[in-house]
């Protein structure tokens, strides 16, 4: 390994994963995550009091795991990487606060950088370089957007993105109206295998006459949630049963039909040929079979991270916080803050 690459620890607190990443360069030395999921199972849904308590108790011990697991002395460090947003305010609190610590007490550069340009630089640990601009569609529980990515450390620029819930949050709730566990999205993925996607025809939000037209990139999903309810609904109040694999394919075609066809679409109009697709939404097998499918026929070439670098993780921050001491990008501020609303525009804080 080439010792003259950049060594970062990049820090991951947004959301309910406590995420400790170390790269060299391209290269992936360790990625530790301690989740608090299970503590928000029983609420169906993330509680940000929850999350900022765990991260608090996690941050140490994953930080010392991952130094551990990857030999590597916090002194040899070139920099610290860390959330700066966007994400739950008291959840990046702790992520930020450590970061600054860690600088602080090492004498090290910190970069600030936005939870979003994480998510499409990660590819570079397990595909190489980037190819710059590359198309990026980001799709998880709290995030679902179309970027087009001129230069992933300074240059991210947001074509489109949900009106209402995004991709991973109508997984969720439609999980429960199915009566799955939370998250929902893997088991509405595993049901839906056993179930026939053109069973039942939910809508397609933005995809047709003036929503299309003024909504070119943008995603709406509430509307398909309630269709789905409502159709779950009229089902059980006939006394018949729901079929929970025929509502779980059907569900997940609507959704995965429209990200990976506007995702496409705007390859073709921005003269881009590389797609890459990140965030939890990304590990389902129908969006990556169906995105590998609509991309070969139309030329243009695929990138997903492997499930574990598409969730919330700290390696992500750490590729990006490369990236950036690579590319000569000036530190950010020791009072850098931690912007819960972050802008996609602001790659770095
Ligand atoms: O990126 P992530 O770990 O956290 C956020 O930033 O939100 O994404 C979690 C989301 C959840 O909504 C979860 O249901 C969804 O990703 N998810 C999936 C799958 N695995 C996780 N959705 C559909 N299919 C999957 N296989
Ligand atoms: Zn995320």
């Amino acid at each position: 390994m080439r010792t003259d690459e950049p060594l970062v620890l990049g820090i991951e607190t947004s959301c309910d994963e406590t995420g400790v990443g170390i790269v060299r360069g391209h290269t992936l030395l360790v990625d530790a995550v301690a989740s608090s999921v299970d503590e928000h199972a029983r609420f169906g849904g993330v509680v940000p009091e929850v999350a900022s308590r765990a991260h608090l108790e996690a941050m140490v011990p994953t930080i010392e795991r991952a130094c551990a697991q990857a030999g590597v002395q916090l002194r040899d460090l070139d920099a610290v990487a860390v959330t700066a947003g966007p994400g739950l305010a008291g959840a990046l609190l702790v992520g930020v606060a450590a970061a600054k610590a860690l600088a602080l007490a090492l004498d090290k550069p910190i970069y600030g950088i936005n939870h979003l340009a994480a998510h499409v630089a990660v590819d570079v640990v397990e595909h190489g370089p980037l190819p710059e601009p590359t198309m990026a569609l980001l799709v998880s529980g709290g995030h679902s957007s179309l970027l087009l990515v001129p230069d992933v450390t300074g240059d991210v620029r947001p074509l489109g993105a949900t009106v209402d819930d995004a991709a991973g949050e109508a997984f969720d709730k439609v999980a429960r109206v199915l009566g799955l566990p939370f998250p929902g999205g893997p088991h509405i993925d595993r049901a839906a295998r056993d179930g026939n996607r053109v069973a039942i025809d939910f809508p397609r939000g933005f995809t047709t006459g003036r929503d299309l037209a003024r909504h070119r990139f943008d995603f709406s999903f509430s509307g398909l949630k309630t269709a789905v309810s409502r159709w779950v609904q009229i089902r059980q109040a006939s006394g018949e049963d729901v079929p929970v694999a025929d509502v779980a394919a059907s569900f997940q075609e609507a959704v995965v039909d429209v990200l990976t066809r506007k995702a496409i679409a705007a390859c073709r109009e921005h003269g881009v040929d590389d797609l890459l697709i990140g965030g939890g939404v990304a590990a389902n097998s129908r969006l990556r079979a169906l995105a590998a499918a609509r991309c070969a026929s139309a030329g243009i070439r695929l990138r997903v991270p492997r499930p574990g670098l598409c969730t919330d993780n700290g390696a992500m921050v750490a590729a990006l916080g490369s990236l950036a001491v690579a590319r000569g990008r000036t530190p950010s501020e020791l009072d850098l803050p931690a912007d819960s609303s972050m802008p996609v525009t602001l790659v770095q804080a």
